[in-house]
């Protein structure tokens, strides 16, 4: 692959620009692994670095993109060869080391996962970052105690790519599922992942008290602020929340109460650092008991790197249902 094409942002007196750009691998960060990349997908992360909305690059220019899957080309580190199908998810990738948006990919090998022997580079990416952190936050809620028969479980953000996972991989396991969205429209879709009661955002009447009437045996959580705040008043006691996101902000106003008196877990959840054997683990399991049955509903759409800015704008804009995945070249 003497020239490949990528999507790259630059940064120019505060001023954030990107686009398709033909590089060499030269132009890519140093690392012991080069990937030709087949699939990447687009995250909420990914919007913010190319839009510059966000303080998400670590350098400039940096091609964007935090998910890869694709086969080795090249490695200088025995634990891969050429030909391997791998998968990389966060570690940096999109926002210190050059992304998956691009034909190619240089990166550490320590980043760099196998493809679960039973998943195609496209699931992988129809997975992602979200589905993977999906499965991240419901392992480390059943690891604290929650199991199905404790009561439901709420997915904050529903409609969105760690929301939508979230509730397929919960109703794969046997939870109650209450789906909280922005998105009355979407009833249907939220009911088909998995989810037994959707609730309107606009609906909700929040109170104020530092202890709300408890509902919620668990809840994963990807919009912050005041949903996040309301959260810790009507979990069940000893019910946990993962935080995940702040697609609502980034804020958390609350008092000690939920916890000292109802002995409440905040769970944090970070995928980007997540450690290599606990991600092996987690992919296994994504692979396996903890794995998607509604993929194709989830997936609104395959686009190419020129379709990107679109994509964008409808993940800030709240409008963009489930994943989009991105093909870069050819999978066979
Ligand atoms: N901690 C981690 O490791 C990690 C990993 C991946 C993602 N994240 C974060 O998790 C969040 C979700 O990521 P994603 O990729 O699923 O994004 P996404 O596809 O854009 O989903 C976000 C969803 O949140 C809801 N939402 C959007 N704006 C909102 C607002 N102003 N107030 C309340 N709800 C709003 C919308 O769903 P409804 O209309 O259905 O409510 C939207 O679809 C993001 O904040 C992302 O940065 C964190």
């Amino acid at each position: 692959m003497d020239h490949f094409r990528a999507y790259r942002i630059h940064e120019t007196d505060g001023v954030t620009t990107a686009g398709i750009e033909e590089l060499r691998l030269d132009d890519l960060a140093p690392g012991e692994v080069v990937i030709r990349s087949c699939y990447s997908s687009v995250n909420y992360k990914d919007a913010l670095a190319a839009t510059g909305k966000g303080k998400i690059l670590r350098r400039f220019p940096l091609v964007g993109g935090v998910d890869v899957a694709g086969v080795v080309t090249d490695s200088e580190d025995s634990r891969f060869r050429k030909g391997d199908r791998v998968v990389v998810t966060g570690c940096g990738l999109g926002e210190s080391q050059d992304g998956g948006f691009s034909e190619a990919v240089r990166v550490p090998a320590d980043w760099v996962v196998p493809l679960p022997p039973n998943m195609s580079l496209y699931t992988a990416m129809a997975i992602g970052t979200a589905g993977f952190t999906a499965a991240l936050a419901i392992d480390r809620l059943e690891q604290n105690g929650l199991q199905p028969d404790q009561g439901p479980v709420i997915v904050t953000g529903a409609t969105g790519g760690v929301g939508s996972l979230a509730i397929d991989l919960l109703g794969g396991r046997g939870y109650e599922v209450v789906a909280l969205t922005g998105k009355a429209a979407e009833e249907t879709y939220l009911r088909e992942l998995g989810a037994s009661r959707v609730l309107l955002r606009d609906d909700l009447v929040m109170g104020a008290r530092p202890l709300e009437q408890t509902q919620w045996a668990g809840a994963v959580d990807n919009v912050g602020g005041e949903l996040l705040a309301w959260l810790t008043r009507t979990v069940r006691p000893w019910g946990s929340i993962a935080s995940i996101g702040m697609a609502g902000g980034i804020e958390l106003d609350t008092t000690v109460m939920p916890f000292i008196l109802r002995g409440v877990s905040l769970l944090g959840i970070t995928s980007a650092n997540c450690p290599m054997p606990r991600r092996r683990r987690i992919w296994k399991r994504v692979a396996g008991d903890l794995g998607p049955r509604h993929l194709d509903a989830i997936v609104s759409g395959v686009v190419s790197l020129d379709e990107l800015p679109a994509v964008f704008g409808q993940l800030l804009s709240g409008q963009h249902r489930g994943r989009t995945v991105v093909q870069l070249t050819e999978a066979g």
